[in-house]
């Protein structure tokens, strides 16, 4: 496939100024982006999955990309992208962008799988006795959490979290990126064969799939 590297687009986000480090991940993107199906699993962390090209700006991913920056791929031409737990990592404004990135890089008809954190169920559990009824509270790094106010603290602070998001706000943020048919779906569960089975955090609240 022939590639473009977008220098205007990136250059534009920075004032004028190319970063060496966006223009790698351009360079870097070009040897996936004839892959078919391509399928990118953003914010992959520590998992990977088969059959993905697994983005990250940290750790050993197969394609190291900051996504503040955007899809360095041509429009349409990718079939699949998932993220978990990596959303509420970037400010509103950088989460519009990938959204829209997201929508431009997907063919027509391409599906964007989106897991997070759920405000809606941060706020319903600080206002609850279960508050302290989840799993990831057990973790000993997480013992000083004694009160429904730190466990609010933590949700929206901790983790370098950037900003979280409910369902309608996420579906919002998607249809005004141009996403059509945005659906909250089960965890680990998808109509799409490429996404079941393929969230690793019970934590996972919130899961929306939106077609393009
Ligand atoms: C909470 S971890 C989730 C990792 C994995 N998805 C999981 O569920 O275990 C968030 C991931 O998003 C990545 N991340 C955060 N901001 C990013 C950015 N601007 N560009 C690329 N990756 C980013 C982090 O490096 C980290 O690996």
């Amino acid at each position: 496939m022939a590639y473009e590297l977008n220098i205007p687009t990136a250059a534009s986000m920075l004032g004028g100024e190319v970063n060496p480090l966006i223009a790698e991940g351009y360079v870097a993107a070009q040897k996936f982006a004839g892959l078919r199906p391509l399928r990118l699993h953003l914010g992959c962390g520590t998992v990977r999955f088969a059959e993905w090209v697994n983005v990250d700006m940290d750790g050993e991913p197969d394609l190291r990309l900051d996504l503040r920056y955007g899809l360095p791929f041509p429009d349409a031409c990718v079939d699949a992208i998932h993220s978990e737990h990596m959303l509420e990592h970037l400010s509103q404004a950088d989460g519009r962008l990938l959204m829209s990135e997201a929508h431009r890089v997907l063919k027509p008809g391409g599906v964007v799988r989106i897991g997070v954190p759920d405000l809606a169920e941060i706020v319903r559990r600080y206002d609850s006795a279960d508050w302290r009824d989840q799993a990831w509270i057990a973790d000993p790094n997480f013992d000083w959490i004694d009160t429904p106010v730190a466990l609010i603290n933590v949700a929206f602070r901790g983790w370098e979290h950037q900003y979280l998001y409910d369902e309608g706000e996420l579906r919002r943020r998607l249809l005004a990126a141009g996403f059509t048919g945005v659906e909250r779906v089960e965890w680990g569960k998808s109509a799409h064969p490429e996404f079941a089975g393929l969230e690793t955090r019970p934590e996972t609240d919130l899961i929306v799939e939106a077609v393009k």
